[in-house]
């Protein structure tokens, strides 16, 4: 944890100050070991292994314990990086561009292995906070320390240890895998400053009745509860058909101008088109993704406009990505 992380935390039970406790070891600018304690009701919480702990993950409600732990080990395992994240990050966030990050104040909530965290700190960012729930902050923090502007911390997006400091908070691929998707929305936009921004990306309901109606229940009943190991193996049959449909069929005939006319008729085109440049790896691990979680909601149109109308955002744009999923951008 670098020291100046401090000034954006506040106590997640009563939202006073906190302070430096006793440090027990650093390595250049990252306290490794310590802890940090409220002012006010003198709560205490570890930082260890270089990052701050509130998450308590002993005493969480079972949901969201075993959703923490499906995606810590993901992401412990998936470590990789790839050059395609950026465009595809900003898919998910558009119409926001590189330029918007600079010198802003930036929260992740959900920040898995902290690849958008990177390219937000990347991007001339003040300051970014990655925050997640499961041990994917190890990963998260072993990507990001030597980026003297980024901080990564463990944490429940309902509960976050933040001041509300934020110029802008983003959270892509994450609230549709919390109990309550909406209330995880607002509980990251309560940390954005009035005047800041956020964006939100989700999986759609719309387009997704062939996953809601046989792949949920595939998952929900077996998949994500099979030992992961398991899961890894099992989970490259079904990354094969994507693999091999994607470089042999829709790769190829969306990138001809002859196929591509051809190519909108295919099931799925805009989303299969959009991960037919990964290679393996990344594939395996979209596959793997929509197989471990226990909890996936996918969300209309309309329940996504009501979230925004509920924070009362203005300039709201919501846009139909890969006609799978909605995101949204708005001012707070
Ligand atoms: C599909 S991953 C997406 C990670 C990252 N946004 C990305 O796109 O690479 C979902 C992440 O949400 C995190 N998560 C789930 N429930 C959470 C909660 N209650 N608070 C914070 N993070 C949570 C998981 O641990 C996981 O890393
Ligand atoms: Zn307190």
């Amino acid at each position: 944890m670098k020291r100046r992380l401090l000034q954006y935390l506040s106590c997640p039970s009563c939202e006073k100050e906190l302070s430096l406790g006793k440090v027990a070891a650093t390595e250049d600018a990252e306290i490794i070991e310590g802890e940090l304690q409220c002012v006010s009701c003198q709560a205490t919480f570890p930082i260890l292994r270089g990052i701050p702990r509130f998450a308590g993950l002993d005493r969480l409600q079972e949901e969201k314990a075993a959703t923490a732990s499906s995606f810590g080990w993901q992401w412990q395992h998936f470590t990789q990086q790839d050059d395609r994240y950026e465009e595809q990050f900003l898919g998910w966030i558009a119409p926001v561009k590189p330029e918007f990050f600079r010198d802003k104040i930036v929260l992740e909530g959900g920040c898995g292995k902290g690849r958008h965290t990177q390219l937000a700190a990347n991007w001339g960012a003040r300051e970014v906070i990655g925050v997640d729930l499961s041990d994917a902050v190890e990963t998260a923090f072993a990507s990001t320390r030597s980026l003297e502007n980024a901080h990564i911390v463990q944490a429940d997006i309902y509960r976050l240890p933040f001041r509300r400091v934020f110029d802008y908070a983003f959270s892509v691929g994450v609230l549709h895998h919390l109990p309550d998707p909406r209330g995880g929305f607002l509980s990251v936009a309560g940390k954005v400053k009035p005047g800041g921004h956020i964006s939100a990306w989700v999986y759609g309901a719309e387009n997704n009745e062939w996953i809601t109606r046989w792949v949920s229940p595939v998952r929900e009943k077996l998949t994500s509860s099979l030992n992961r190991r398991l899961l890894l193996h099992l989970s490259r049959v079904p990354t094969a058909i994507v693999y091999v449909a994607t470089k042999l069929v829709y790769g190829p005939l969306n990138r001809s101008s002859s196929g591509s006319q051809l190519a909108q008729h295919l099931f799925y085109n805009d989303y299969l088109k959009s991960i037919a440049g990964f290679g393996w790896r990344e594939q395996h691990t979209i596959v793997f993704d929509h197989l471990v979680a226990p909890t996936s909601f996918y969300i209309s149109r309309d329940q996504f406009e009501e979230w925004w109308r509920e924070l009362g955002a203005s300039d709201v744009v919501i846009g139909w990505h890969n006609k799978n999923s909605w995101r949204g951008f708005g001012r707070v």
